[in-house]
């Protein structure tokens, strides 16, 4: 297929260039790089071994977006371009409205103009919020708590109304769990400049002596240890998750990617330990505000209608990451 890839420079956009590729599809990516790097769009042609149109533009330039999709003619779009942050979308909302949902509306009015059809866009399990009761299956009541979460929800609403006013249009909406992992390579992974807010990349920070020591936010939770617990996915599970939904019928799909196993954070610390071999100095601290108990996935349904299951565990994770953080230190420097 010939597949348009939004935010293809940045961690997950990267890996799924990089597995389409591989799978013998076209692509052509587009990102701002306001966050992601070029030198992860390389990398990914250069281990598949082949060539990748990219495209340095926004995806909030409807005109520009045209354009390209008028000379590259795509048969569906995966759209990871989006701010992630929670915090810095707690500060600067707008910011997060603009890039997140009118970026979003602009690409659906492009797809619209040149007849594309398909759009599989990256949500969260951030949408669930605080309020439903884990494992969170895909009817769960939804009731994101930051502005990050509610522009991703904004777009899963958005993207219903298309469906249902364009009845040939795919629309496959994805809530990502806590994808971890890297390129098996150590050439493509997640790098934050600066410091990282999720765990695994702070982690990743300790193990390079970027910082000292991490901070466990909270020991009280409902959990065994009484740290926070979450679903944590590989990330190349999660892009397979992707390529099954090329292959869904027109309306809307809504799906889970996550593995349907929680990890509580001293036991990914423990494991980061056991992978790398070394010592991880830290802190318990106070609760993160806004950080719920337990966020883990009911991925039964896209077991079923996806025909998709997560494959690799958390060991696998954390030595990719391990392995990013010996073969990659300086990142996409
Ligand atoms: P990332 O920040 O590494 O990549 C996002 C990419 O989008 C970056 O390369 C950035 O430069 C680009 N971008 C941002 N705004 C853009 C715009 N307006 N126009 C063009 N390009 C733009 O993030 P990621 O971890 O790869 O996440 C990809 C998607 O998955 C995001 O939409 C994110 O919200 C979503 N998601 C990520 C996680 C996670 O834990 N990583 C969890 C749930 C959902
Ligand atoms: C966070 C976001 C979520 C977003 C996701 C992916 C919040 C409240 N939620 O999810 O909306 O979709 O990232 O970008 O920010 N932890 C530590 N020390 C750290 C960092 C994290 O103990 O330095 C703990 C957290 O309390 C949590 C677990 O590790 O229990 C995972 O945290 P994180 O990686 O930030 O992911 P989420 O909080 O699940």
């Amino acid at each position: 297929m010939r597949i348009f890839v939004t935010g293809g420079a940045g961690f997950i956009g990267a890996l799924a260039v990089w597995r389409l590729l591989d799978l013998g599809h076209d692509v052509c990516v587009v990102d701002n790089l306001s966050v992601g790097h070029q030198a992860a769009v390389d990398r990914a042609a250069h281990l598949a071994g082949k060539s990748v149109e990219f495209y340095p533009c926004d995806v909030r330039q409807t005109g520009q977006m045209i354009e390209i999709m008028q000379s590259f003619h795509p048969e569906a779009v995966m759209h990871f371009a989006g701010l992630k942050s929670v915090a810095e979308s707690v500060s600067s909302p707008e910011r997060y409205y603009e890039n997140n949902v009118q970026g979003s509306l602009s690409l659906i009015q492009a797809m619209q103009q040149c007849q594309v059809h398909r759009l599989v866009f990256s949500s969260s399990a951030t949408v669930y919020g605080a309020s439903g009761t884990p494992p969170f299956s895909e009817q769960a009541e939804l009731g994101p708590v930051n502005p990050y979460g509610r522009s991703k929800w904004m777009v899963e609403l958005m993207m219903r109304d298309v469906c249902a006013a364009h009845t040939d249009f795919t629309g496959v909406i994805l809530r990502y769990f806590n994808p971890v992992g890297a390129h098996p390579s150590g050439q493509i992974g997640e790098w934050v400049q600066g410091s990282p807010n999720n765990l695994v990349p702070y982690v990743m920070g300790v193990l390079q002596g970027r910082f000292d020591r991490v901070r466990v936010f909270g020991s009280d939770y409902p959990t065994p240890d009484g740290s926070g617990v979450r679903d944590y996915i590989h990330v190349l599970d999660l892009i397979e998750g992707h390529v099954a939904a090329l292959g869904l019928p027109a309306g809307l799909s809504v799906f889970n990617l996550g593995t349907g196993r929680g990890y509580s954070v001293h036991e990914v610390i423990q494991t980061m330990q056991s992978v790398s071999g070394r010592t991880i100095p830290f802190d318990v601290v106070d609760r993160r505000p806004g950080d719920v108990a337990i966020s883990i996935a009911d991925p039964g349904c896209a077991e079923r209608l996806l025909c998709w299951k997560a494959q690799r565990d958390l060991t696998e994770m954390c030595r990719d990451v391990w392995n990013f953080a010996k073969c990659s230190p300086r990142g996409y420097e």
